[in-house]
């Protein structure tokens, strides 16, 4: 097939295309940079998805995956949730539309929905509205967190894990639910010519379920240290008072980021087992 990957330089991206590969379709990538190590053959389209022209670059696909969200905004640069979920969803539609492109697999987020806390999983929640209303061959998943290569909050994580006391939000006792990023890409992959996942919206969660408490003893313990780390439980309001300066001060939580750690993020659907039979555990992500 020839598949179109937005937000193909990133985290996701990456293992996206790595699959998209090993499998021989042809990829179009589209992002601002080009990522160094993506397979060879890849054809970059670089150009920034709120302004550039996404009809030419769709002509001929058969299939776009459509990755690029963000989670955090920087307003003075243009960088909102709206416009960075809503407005490119509404992009890239508008272009499957004239390009006669009719498979889209969309990228979401486990505890997307109407009413959300946070903005980033109600602007996710208006995005899928979009697919839905689309008449597209279109397939929504919605992940947990992801592990596998270096994610980034892991990375906080793993470092926040090295100090003596590790700080806390709350209680810690909020539960999550982390899936592979290459099951992520593998489902992604394998869904792409299969009807039978049309329509359908996919959560995915792994097959871990930890507080963040243990997702810090985890990382701890991945990054050789013998004993859980003494944890320091700061009140959610403060934290909720620093998360505010965010947009000021290089304070590594947003509001919207502590709203999120505060609330479960877990899943029963294990439909996604169709296509990726023996999902990985958070044990077999390699040390590096
Ligand atoms: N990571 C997770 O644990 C997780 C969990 C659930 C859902 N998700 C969802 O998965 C998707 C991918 O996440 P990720 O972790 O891979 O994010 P990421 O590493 O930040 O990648 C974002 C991608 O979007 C591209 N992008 C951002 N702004 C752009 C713009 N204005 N124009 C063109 N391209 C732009 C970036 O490329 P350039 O900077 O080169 O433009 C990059 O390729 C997102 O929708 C996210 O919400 C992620």
């Amino acid at each position: 097939m020839k598949v179109v990957v937005t937000g193909a330089s990133g985290y996701v991206g990456a293992a996206v295309l790595e699959r998209l590969a090993a499998s021989g379709h042809q990829i179009k990538a589209i992002a601002r940079h080009r990522n160094a190590e993506a397979p060879g053959d890849t054809h970059w389209v670089l150009g920034d998805v709120r302004d550039m022209d996404l009809v030419e670059p769709l002509k001929g696909a058969d299939a776009v995956i459509h990755l690029i969200g963000i989670i955090r905004e920087i307003p003075r640069d243009r960088v909102t949730f709206e416009l960075m979920h809503v407005g490119t969803t509404q992009r890239v539609l508008a272009a499957m539309a004239a390009s006669g492109v009719g498979r889209l697999v969309h990228m979401s987020a486990l505890g997307t929905r109407a009413h959300a806390v946070s903005t980033y999983h109600r602007t996710k929640w208006e995005a899928e509205q979009l697919v839905a209303a689309s008449h597209l061959d279109a397939t929504i998943v919605r992940p947990s967190l992801m592990f596998g290569g270096h994610p980034p909050f892991f990375d906080l994580l793993g470092q926040l894990s090295r100090l003596p006391g590790v700080p806390v939000p709350g209680d810690g006792k909020t539960l999550f639910q982390p899936v592979s990023r290459q099951d992520v890409a593998e489902l992604m992959v394998r869904i792409l010519e299969d009807s039978a996942s049309f329509g359908l919206t996919l959560e995915m969660g792994g097959p871990d379920r930890l507080t963040l408490n243990e997702l810090f003893d985890f990382m701890a313990r991945r990054n050789g240290r013998v004993s859980k780390p003494p944890k320091l439980h700061v009140p959610l309001g403060l934290v909720g008072m620093a998360a505010r300066l965010s947009s000021v001060l290089p304070i590594p939580i947003t509001p919207d980021q502590l709203a999120m750690l505060t609330e479960p993020n877990t899943t029963d659907d294990t439909r996604w087992h169709h296509w990726v039979a023996e999902p990985q555990t958070l044990a077999s992500w390699p040390a590096e």
